[in-house]
């Protein structure tokens, strides 16, 4: 096995995870392509799950020269996500954060106890029980825009597993400060429903989250890092007279504002998780979520949550030995970001009033400032004309 065992156990201070997966588990290292070498060091600790690839000459969609390239109908592919992935104002949309969501649900529905089905094989939109379970409500827009591509772009030979995890990489990095991590594709499809019951619940506690995550080979640091996609989120269903209110003050940004403000202070519309509260209090957690919120923090975690996301995007992938890096087609990565109406946005999350269009607008991606000064004059003049007429 070429992943040593001393290099196992330098890594291995029990938060981090080192476990391989699919076929790396089981094939020797002298049989392994490059590529697949380059995934088993990602995630043991070794090489960067982040990517600075480019695609500087693509060829035309459609041309031998595109057949020829595998990685070529992949650069059409993330061209389309990023144009609705981000917002007119810079942040991504909720259409991105649904891609990242959907991208977990996908390899989520894999355990090491449920053998060798689920995973990151597509079945949440292919196996068409999977979107009726509760744990999946919210992500019917992102599923149906991901029918879409599919359909456009399946005869050009994209499957839907690889479809859903690019989502989640393009979603990831078009999200400003968001990381650019290694995407893989030749997943194997399925339409078989994968195992219920494999997905996280809001209202587990630690031991159970920790424990379900980990019989995904996914251990406490790995998690740590991964909750952190709820710095962008604005949650609809767990409480829909809520509709909409975000888990940290910078929705839509992929900043570490959610692990201090989940820790911490934060203003009465931030809607905090139960299971982001109760892990991060967690022995086995709270240490790396302290570091992330702490100075150095953004580079910490978007390089633990790249390592990891490889991880997560490739459970239940016993074909990690056929596949294709096709980093080079992400967008390029927004590396300094600040919310040009992040004034305005402090004042609508210091209130406690319900605003369906601040947040559709932050669902949207859209500037919110002018949005919510005409809402505030709209309630002036409301208040001044109940004034008068009394
Ligand atoms: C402890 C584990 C987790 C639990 C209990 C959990 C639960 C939830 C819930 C209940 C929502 C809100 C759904 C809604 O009301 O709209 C949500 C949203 C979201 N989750 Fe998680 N989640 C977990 C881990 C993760 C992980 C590992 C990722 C990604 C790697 C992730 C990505 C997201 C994203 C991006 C959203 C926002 C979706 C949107 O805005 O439409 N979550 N999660």
């Amino acid at each position: 096995m070429g992943k040593t065992l001393e290099e196992l156990q330098t890594r291995d201070d029990g938060g981090d995870s080192t476990e391989l997966i699919g076929d790396l588990a089981y094939t020797p290292d002298d049989q392994l392509t490059p590529t697949a070498k380059l995934i088993k060091s990602i995630i043991t600790g070794g090489a960067s799950g982040e990517t600075s690839d480019t695609y500087p000459n693509v060829p035309i969609k459609g041309t031998s020269a595109c057949k020829a390239d595998t990685c070529c109908i992949w650069q059409y592919v993330a061209n389309d996500m990023a144009l609705v992935f981000r917002g007119a104002s810079g942040r991504c949309t909720g259409l991105a954060r649904g891609a990242v969501r959907l991208g977990f649900h996908d390899a989520a529905g894999w355990s090491k106890n449920t053998g060798k089905g689920g995973g990151a094989d597509g079945s949440i939109i292919l196996a068409p029980a999977e979107m009726t379970r509760d744990a999946n409500n919210g992500l019917q827009e992102i599923v149906a825009q991901m029918s879409r591509w599919y359909a456009r772009y399946k005869d050009y030979g994209v499957g839907m597993a690889d479809l859903i995890q690019m989502g989640a990489n393009v979603a990831t990095v078009v999200c400003p400060l968001g990381p650019r991590i290694r995407s893989f594709v030749g997943r194997k499809d399925s339409n078989v429903a994968c195992t219920d019951g494999l997905l996280p619940g809001v209202n587990q506690n630690a031991d159970a989250l920790i424990q379900l995550f980990q019989d995904k080979t996914i251990q406490p640091h790995g998690l740590t890092a991964l909750i952190g996609a709820h710095t962008t989120s604005q949650q609809r269903f767990i409480d829909p007279a809520r509709a909409g209110d975000p888990q940290d003050s910078t929705p839509g940004v992929w900043d570490v504002l959610f692990y201090k403000q989940t820790l911490g202070q934060a203003p009465p519309r931030v809607f905090k998780f139960q299971s982001d509260v109760v892990l991060s209090q967690d022995p086995r957690i709270n240490p790396e979520l302290t570091q992330f919120a702490g100075p150095g923090g953004q580079d910490h975690w978007n390089e633990d949550y790249a390592r990891e996301y490889v991880r997560l995007s490739l459970l239940g992938v016993y074909n990690i030995n056929n596949l294709t890096d096709c980093s080079k087609v992400l967008p390029p990565a927004t590396i300094s970001y600040s919310n040009p109406d992040q004034a305005v946005l402090d004042k609508w999350l210091a209130s406690t009033k319900h605003s369906d269009p601040v947040a559709k607008a932050l669902r949207d991606g859209s500037p919110i400032t002018n949005l919510l000064n005409a809402v505030l004059a709209l309630l002036g003049k409301i208040r001044r004309e109940v004034t008068f007429a009394a």
